[in-house]
């Protein structure tokens, strides 16, 4: 796979090189920002864990550096479904034990990992002022990353509007099942409505084929286009594959394991236009990051 700068162009690993070296001798050095992307979706189990993995390990085979925060804080699996068990997690943070760089950990092709814990409910329905000094903490993170990917948890908890409306860019992620459409159109509202995030990316998981995926997601868009003011960009497809299980049993990422599988190239067609695309300004009017405006 190319090499990408941080605009997204492609570019020879000698061309990164000599770019890298030309900026610090002049000055040109300012930190560059990662782009901050939540995966989400309204129904639960439509694949956003695997994608994050998969995209995740796909951006970093191409030489991005790649932070996956695991943002389903009651119930995160990231860890698991990568055969990692890190010592520390999201919670040590709250706590005040741990500092945010202190519990990452690498996964497979130098995945860095921020993990939840599981089976802490209060972590579920954190308060205004700990969100905020979460992303306050992420935010010192960023000029380290290329990219961070937000797993976030499903559906419209307080925590998941959250870290939608604090990322970036937000790509909602949709099976072909009618309820998972629709649940889709339901976190879209609110985000638009309470959040004013106006434009969305869509991902198709586990369609029988790309035909399949194309009228899911346009009969999303028409509903969208309808009902909300908002736009929506149909991104890709994931197609159903067995294999994708398999690497879950294995706690493996499908991408390492079978590279040549179908849900393997999806994954790295989906990095690659990821790697690519301008990062996307979701709000209405173009302002920056400020965590505090969204608590
Ligand atoms: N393209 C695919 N083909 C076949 N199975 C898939 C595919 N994508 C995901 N799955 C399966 O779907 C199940 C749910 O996946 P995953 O845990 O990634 O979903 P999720 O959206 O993160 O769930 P949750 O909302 O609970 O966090 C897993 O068993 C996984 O193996
Ligand atoms: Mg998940």
């Amino acid at each position: 796979m190319p090499n990408f700068d941080n605009t997204g162009r492609i570019i020879s690993l000698n061309q990164k090189r000599r770019q890298k070296h030309f900026m610090i001798k002049t000055g040109e050095m300012r930190q560059p920002q990662a782009r901050v992307i939540s995966i989400t979706s309204g129904k639960g189990g439509v694949g956003k864990t695997n994608i994050v993995a998969n995209v995740g390990y796909a951006l970093c085979k191409a030489g991005q550096r790649v932070l996956i925060f695991d943002a389903d804080l009651g119930l995160g699996n990231l860890d698991v479904l990568l055969g990692l068990t890190p010592r520390y997690n999201l919670s040590h943070v709250i706590a005040g034990k741990k500092k945010l760089s202190e519990i990452i950990v690498s996964g497979p092709g130098h995945l860095k990992i921020l993990p939840a814990s599981s089976g802490i409910q209060e972590l579920t329905r954190l308060t205004p002022t700990q969100k905020m000094e979460i992303f306050n903490k992420l935010n010192v993170l960023l000029s380290d990353y290329d990219i961070v990917l937000i797993d976030t948890a499903a559906g419209i908890s307080s925590n998941v509007l959250y870290f939608n409306a604090s990322a970036g860019e937000i790509m909602v992620v949709v099976t072909p099942e009618p309820t998972s459409i629709t649940d889709a159109y339901a976190l879209m509202k609110i985000l638009s409505v309470k959040y004013r995030e106006k434009h969305f990316r869509l991902l198709v998981n586990m369609a029988k084929n790309t035909k399949e995926a194309d009228d899911v997601s346009r009969q999303l868009c028409l509903v969208a286009d309808r009902f909300l003011d908002v736009s929506i960009e149909y991104f890709g497809s994931v197609l159903v594959d067995g294999n994708v299980k398999t690497g879950v049993r294995q706690q493996k990422v499908v991408s390492e394991m079978a590279p040549m599988s179908q849900a393997s190239r999806n994954f790295a067609e989906l990095a690659h236009k990821l790697a690519r695309s301008q990062p996307m300004i979701c709000r209405s009017e173009h302002r920056p990051l400020i965590w505090q405006d969204i608590v």
